[in-house]
């Protein structure tokens, strides 16, 4: 009886493990042929808030906007420290500065564009808290912390 001796380039597992490599194949193009869709609808939501009012926490909804702004002029030189620390933290890798581009290159560049929503205290405010277009909402910082990077930004 003569059968097919098996070697390692016939052997079952590596059959298997072809077969395997294809089905991933496939579905990594599934996958990438559903991306057109994604990014439509991505297109769809530039120039838009991610979140909606009712996603928001009840506590952003209920905010004295115009008593925390004037709290600021108490603490004046530690709200811009703080602005300063935390748009180094967390803002510089996206947007980076005049001297060092972000990570990403459609993100705002605050030294040279044109604000799509506002340069008002209370339009940032928004953009941080809901997101905006491809930038996601930054749902970590306090409504004092947000205030205090739109305050540092107001002045550099
Ligand atoms: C993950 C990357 C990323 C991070 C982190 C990020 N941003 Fe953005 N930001 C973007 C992108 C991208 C855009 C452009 C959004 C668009 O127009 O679709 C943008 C846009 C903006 C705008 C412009 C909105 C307008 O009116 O045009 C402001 C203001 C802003 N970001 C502030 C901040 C601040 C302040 C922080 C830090 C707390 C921050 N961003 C963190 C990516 C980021």
């Amino acid at each position: 009886m003569t059968s097919t001796p098996i070697t390692k380039k016939n052997h079952p597992m590596k059959i298997y493990r072809i077969q395997l490599g294809v089905f991933f194949l496939l579905a990594a193009l599934l996958n990438f042929s559903c991306k057109p869709n994604s990014t439509d609808s991505e297109l769809a939501t530039t120039g838009s808030f991610i979140l909606q009012e009712s996603e928001l926490p009840d506590y952003e909804n209920d905010l004295d906007h115009q008593g925390l702004l004037n709290a600021l002029g108490d603490r004046y030189d530690e709200s811009i420290r703080t602005g300063e620390h935390i748009y180094n933290n967390v803002c510089f890798n996206c947007h980076g500065n005049s001297d060092q581009l972000g990570s990403i290159p459609t993100a705002f560049k605050f030294w040279e564009d044109t604000f799509n929503l506002g340069k008002d205290p209370y339009s940032i405010y928004q953009v941080l808290t809901r997101g905006y277009g491809s930038m996601p909402p930054q749902v970590h910082l306090t409504p004092v912390e947000k205030y205090d990077i739109i305050n540092y930004l107001r002045e550099c």
